[in-house]
């Protein structure tokens, strides 16, 4: 099966063509330079990127490929969680497709496509990786750790399309508190890839944050705080010798980073005792999320899941950790694959708060 897939979620503009599990292409528009200038994604700004550059997207998508619309079986569109005015330029132009083309339309939940990806496979003659793809019975069930700008959530997924979130952040996402402390630190947007690097500059342990929530017995995690706790540190770096040294950026980077991966990971070893104790096992640890691109983060799931004696499945490329349609139309193929179809093309609307539950279905 060949899915064209589509996602306006938030800042990006994506489409993707994949056969079955295989990404034949990838494509991504971002107007960063606008959200830069705000500091952060401004959503009427986004949408206007969007209706801009989606067509030319997708055209690329297909071409990239090689693929003619005769050889499509199914279009797959975000359907939410996003920006509502976002998600709507992508669900309109898969639904005006979908007529034009006669196509089957598939809508999809953007975090089942994070939680996904790590099943995504590159070409063959253009992966240098030998990979062993396991059986997914062998995969199923799993702990899904999903960690972006908009969420930090912990998935049990006890197979494709059946998923229980069992624990989820009460303020901020992980990616967003990097991105606020990166700001703070004066890196940019979006400053997550940016602290990971400040903070590999030095092996700083100067400043030292709290950790939070670990006298509370629950599988929620809490970011916020850590932000705050930044905002004092480089206010007091302020107070005693001005403007921020590159050594002091990296020395709160490193911090922040340091707090933010031991809260992440006690947390995630509270949700396995919990499933544990409710009698249910888990065959793998999976994640996905643009801040599973993040090394140090990395190297904490490959603790947990050796910890637990269980196999880590992350995707192949960091760039499949990030937004992206890959990941879209791989989730899309699932379904078209079980015949889950919307039913009625010119009523389906965005769902900007949507979740994922037990039961996915369009
Ligand atoms: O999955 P994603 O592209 O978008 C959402 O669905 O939210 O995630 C973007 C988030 C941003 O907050 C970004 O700062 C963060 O992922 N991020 C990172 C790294 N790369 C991206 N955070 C920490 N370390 C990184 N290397
Ligand atoms: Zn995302």
């Amino acid at each position: 099966m060949y899915i064209l897939g589509i996602d306006t979620s938030f800042d990006d503009t994506a489409a993707a063509v994949v056969y079955k599990e295989t990404i034949l292409s990838s494509v991504l528009s971002t107007e960063l330079s606008v959200h830069q200038k705000y500091g952060g994604v401004v959503p009427s700004l986004a949408r206007n990127a969007h209706a801009h550059n989606i067509d030319l997207v997708i055209a690329r998508a297909l071409k990239r490929a090689h693929i003619d619309w005769d050889v499509i079986d199914a279009i797959a569109v975000t359907r939410g969680p996003g920006l509502a005015i976002a998600l709507e330029i992508g669900i309109a132009k898969a639904v005006e497709l979908a007529r034009l083309q006669k196509k089957p339309l598939v809508a999809v939940n953007h975090m089942e496509g994070h939680l996904l990806s790590f099943l995504a496979r590159p070409l063959p003659k253009r992966s240098s990786l030998k990979r062993n793809y396991p059986d997914l019975s062998a995969i199923f069930p799993t702990l899904s750790i999903l960690v972006s700008g908009g969420h930090t959530q912990f998935v049990y997924a006890e197979r494709i399309g059946s998923y229980r979130i069992v624990g989820e952040t009460k303020d901020d996402a992980m990616g967003e508190a990097f991105d606020k402390v990166g700001r703070l630190l004066g890196l940019g947007y979006p400053a997550g890839r940016l602290v990971e690097m400040m903070a590999r500059k030095g092996k700083y342990t100067s400043v030292r944050f709290p950790i939070p929530m670990q006298q509370v017995k629950t599988a929620e995690t809490s970011f916020s705080g850590l932000k705050t706790a930044a905002l004092r540190v480089v206010e007091g770096i302020r107070a005693d010798h001005g403007e921020l040294t590159a050594d002091d950026i990296s020395a709160v980077a490193h911090g922040f980073q340091a707090a933010s991966i031991q809260h992440l990971q006690e947390k995630i070893d509270y949700c396995l005792a919990e499933l544990h104790k409710e009698g249910v096992s888990v065959s793998s640890l999976t994640a996905g999320g643009g801040v599973i691109a993040n090394t140090e983060v990395r190297i904490s799931l490959k603790k947990i899941a050796k910890k637990e004696g269980i196999p880590l499945y992350l995707p192949y490329s960091k760039k499949l950790c990030t937004d992206n349609a890959a990941m879209i139309a791989l989730a899309g193929y699932y379904q078209a694959a079980v015949g889950n179809y919307v039913e009625c093309q010119e009523t389906i609307d965005r769902l900007p708060t949507m979740r994922l539950s037990s039961d996915l279905v369009a």
